[in-house]
């Protein structure tokens, strides 16, 4: 995974026109970390002639973090000891909320991001970029060499998960850049786990993200912090994203999963009571009847489970009448086009009826979920 070149080779043009750069760092016992990464921020505040301010969202360490800012003595470092909700997202998202300059950059304590990078970030926001990311995986890019296999490997599934949110390639990185104005804008934001970024391209809706090539380096002094249930949460928190950027999508693919557990649900009672010698035409209806139950009850519970608290009976006949009006619209669409288009050739009859049960399941989804299932109250 180790590249040679990695050190910013891009020399930049001057920055100094950038109004003033928050530079947020979440810790967690990071006292020892504490005084080198503000000696290079300040050294690359010097070089630069840079504005800036370093926030660090500290969640109540009590191992010496608060002296160890007191101690380097930088009126534009200041640390914010939290000591409500804890955790990496909450601290950044309340980092930014306090930073007071219009460029937010966020990077990890313990030195793994190189501070020298944050010129190439902001200037990739002055070339319209949106959101830029500290990269490791793009040409130039790489890690310390004693990246074992699991943890090059745990990285490589997180991001592949991460893939139909967005083609970035680095996702997972905690080294970034945006603008305050559009995390200001930013609505819904749910701070779970480790993957700001990730949170933030989603819901921000973010088009344009460049990344900028860095090497990662292993830390120093201190322990990690990413422990197993911060990667479950991972789990949870792709599925939020998932539901939040493909909601149409996936509202249609879970009723046609339910469409077709209602064709074996129809299929297993009727034989049943077949089996049980009842009368044919009683064992066509109640596979029928029945299967519109499950159906009903399946698309509450799942489907369009935010209004599964919603009355249940007026919701139920409002989903037969969906049902029945769909079987209608399937007859007429079926009949108007073997008579009008598809009046003869191979299997015409059949592809008109085909189109007939795709328009009429068309015609039940929209109805389920805009009139029977729709959003009708305002949640607080
Ligand atoms: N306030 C606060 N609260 N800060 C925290 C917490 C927390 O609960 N947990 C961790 N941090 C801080 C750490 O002190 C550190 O500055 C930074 O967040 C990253 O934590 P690490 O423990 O160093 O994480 P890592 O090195 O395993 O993960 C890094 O690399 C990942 C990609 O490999 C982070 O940059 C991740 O964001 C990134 O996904
Ligand atoms: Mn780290």
């Amino acid at each position: 995974m180790t590249k040679a070149i990695s050190e910013h080779p891009i020399d930049l043009c001057d920055i100094r026109f950038t109004a003033g750069i928050s530079i947020i760092i979440p810790t967690y016992q990071e006292a020892a970390n504490i005084p080198y990464i503000l000696k290079r921020i300040d050294t690359l505040r010097q070089a630069r002639d840079l504005t800036l301010e370093v926030l660090f969202m500290d969640d109540d360490s009590r191992d010496g973090s608060v002296e160890a800012v007191a101690a380097a003595g930088f009126d534009w470092a200041r640390i914010i000891v939290r000591k409500a909700d804890r955790g990496l997202s909450p601290a950044v998202i309340e980092g930014f909320e306090a930073a007071r300059y219009p460029v937010l950059i966020c990077m990890d304590c313990d030195l793994s991001h190189p501070p020298e990078a944050i010129p190439n970030l902001v200037l990739g926001l002055h070339s319209s970029q949106q959101f830029v990311i500290g990269s490791r995986y793009v040409p130039g890019g790489s890690t310390d060499d004693d990246w074992g296999f699991f943890r090059w490997f745990n990285s490589f599934v997180a991001t592949v998960l991460a893939r139909p949110l967005t083609a970035v390639r680095d996702p997972m990185s905690g080294f970034f850049a945006m603008r305050k104005s559009d995390f200001d804008a930013a609505r819904d934001l749910n701070p779970v786990g480790y993957k700001v970024a990730l949170e933030l391209i989603v819901k921000c809706s973010f088009e344009n993200v460049g990344e900028v090539p860095i090497h990662f380096t292993d830390r120093q002094h201190g322990e990690s912090k990413l422990t197993l249930i911060e990667q479950l949460k991972y789990i949870q928190h792709l599925r939020r994203l998932y539901m939040h950027k493909f909601s149409g999508m996936m509202y249609l693919l879970q009723f046609l999963f339910v469409g077709a557990s209602g064709v074996v649900v129809n299929l297993a009672v009727l034989s049943l009571l077949v089996l049980v010698g009842l009368p044919e035409w009683f064992c066509l209806a109640a596979g029928i009847g029945v299967s519109l139950c499950t159906n009903f009850l399946l698309n509450r519970r799942f489907t369009f489970s935010y209004a599964r608290r919603e009355p249940v009976l007026r919701q139920f006949l409002g989903f037969v009448s969906a049902s029945l009006l769909g079987l209608v619209v399937n007859y007429a669409v079926a009949l108007s086009l073997r008579m009008n288009v598809l009046e003869d050739g191979p299997f015409a009859l059949q592809l008109a009826a085909l189109a007939g049960i795709a328009a009429g399941m068309g015609f039940n989804f929209l109805g389920a979920r805009y009139l029977v299932f729709r959003k009708r109250f305002v949640r607080r």
